[in-house]
C-alpha cells in the first residue's frame, strides 16, 4: 500500500511520516510547497489533486473545505479506498457547527468527504498544547501572558499524539472509518498551562486578565472578525464548563495521553 501524507510541512504529518516510515510502510509526501523529494499537492488548488493521488490507497488530509468536494472526486478517480482527515473537535463542543467559524468548515470538508466513496476516518482533535507557542512573544519580552479568559479550562491536546493516532487509524483496519474525539488527559486552564512554563522556565510568569477588545487588538494580526469572536466565546464558555476529556488516545495508543506538562518539558526552549 502507499499512503499519502499531505501537508508535510506540518507538526502533524511530521509525527505521522515517522511512524510510517518505521514501520517501513511506502509513503508519498505531499506539500503545497515540496522539497525536491516531495509531491506537489494544493489543497487550494485541485488541478493538483490527481497526480499525488495516482497510486495511492490511502491519504492522511489537512480539512479544507472549499475544495473537499473535489478531493473526494478526485481521490475517487484514482482509487483511493480510504482517508483519514484532520478535523477539529469544535465541530462537536459549539453550539452552532453549522456556522461557528470555528466548526463550520471542518464540517463542511467532513461532509463532502463523506460523501465520495472512499471510508473516511475523522480525527476532531482539541486545542493544540502548541498553541502556547502563541506566548512565545510576551514570555520573552515582558515574562507575561495576557488573557481574557485565563480559567478556560481547555482539553490540551499534544500534535504528536494526534499523530500517532492517525498512524494506527492508516494501519489498524478495525480504526476505519471511526469518528476520534482527541484531547490530552485532563483539563488544563490556561493560566495553569501559564504557570508550567514558568516553573519550567525557573522564573516568574504573570499572568494579566485582559478584556475582549483588548485581546482583539493584540490578536488582530492572526484571528480577526467572526472567528476571533468565535474564539473568545468558547474560552469564555470553558471557565464555567472545562472541556470534555477523551480517553480515544489512550485506548488507541496503548498509553496515557501527553499531558501539557510533558509538552513543556519537550519544548521549553523555545520560550527562553
Ligand atoms: N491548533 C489547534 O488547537 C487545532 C485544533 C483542532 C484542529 N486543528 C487543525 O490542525 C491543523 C494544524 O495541524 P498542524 O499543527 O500539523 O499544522 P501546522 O504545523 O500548523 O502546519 C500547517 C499545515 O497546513 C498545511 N497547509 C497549509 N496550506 C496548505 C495548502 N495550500 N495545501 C496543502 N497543505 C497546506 C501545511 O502543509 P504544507 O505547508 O507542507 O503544504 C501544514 O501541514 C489545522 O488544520 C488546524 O485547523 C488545530
Amino acid at each position: 500500500m502507499t499512503v499519502l501524507v499531505t501537508g508535510a510541512r506540518g507538526a502533524v504529518s511530521a509525527g505521522l511520516l515517522r511512524h510510517l516510515t518505521g514501520a517501513g510502510i511506502n509513503v508519498r509526501i505531499a506539500s503545497s510547497t515540496p522539497q525536491p523529494d516531495q509531491t506537489l499537492l494544493n489543497l487550494h488548488d485541485p488541478a493538483t489533486f490527481a497526480t499525488a493521488l495516482r497510486g495511492v490507497s490511502q491519504v492522511f488530509l489537512y480539512a479544507n473545505a472549499p475544495t473537499a468536494a473535489d478531493f473526494a472526486t478526485a481521490a475517487a478517480t484514482a482509487g483511493v479506498g480510504h482517508i483519514v482527515v484532520l478535523s477539529s473537535n469544535a465541530v462537536t463542543t459549539v453550539a452552532d457547527p453549522d456556522v461557528n467559524p470555528m466548526a463550520a468548515p471542518f464540517l463542511a470538508a467532513e461532509t463532502a468527504l463523506r460523501a465520495g466513496p472512499a471510508t473516511v476516518t475523522v480525527l476532531r482533535p482539541g486545542s493544540f498544547s502548541s498553541n502556547a507557542r502563541q506566548w512565545m512573544h510576551g514570555i520573552r519580552a515582558k515574562r507575561a501572558v495576557d488573557l481574557p479568559y485565563p480559567a478556560a479550562r481547555v482539553d490540551a491536546v499534544d500534535e504528536g499524539d494526534v499523530a500517532e493516532v492517525a498512524y494506527h487509524t492508516l494501519t489498524d483496519s478495525g480504526l476505519r472509518g471511526a469518528t476520534l474525539n482527541l484531547t490530552g488527559p485532563d483539563a488544563i486552564s490556561l493560566a495553569e498551562q501559564a504557570h508550567a512554563l514558568s516553573a519550567a522556565l525557573g522564573e516568574t510568569i504573570t499572568v494579566n486578565r485582559i478584556t475582549r477588545e483588548q485581546w482583539k487588538q493584540s490578536a488582530n494580526q492572526y484571528v480577526t472578525g467572526d472567528y476571533a469572536e468565535a474564539l473568545l466565546n468558547y474560552w469564555q464558555a470553558l471557565e464555567l464548563h472545562p472541556a470534555s476529556i477523551s480517553t480515544a488516545v489512550s485506548d488507541i495508543a496503548g498509553r496515557p495521553a501527553t499531558n501539557f506538562h510533558t509538552w513543556v518539558h519537550r519544548n521549553i526552549d523555545m520560550f527562553r
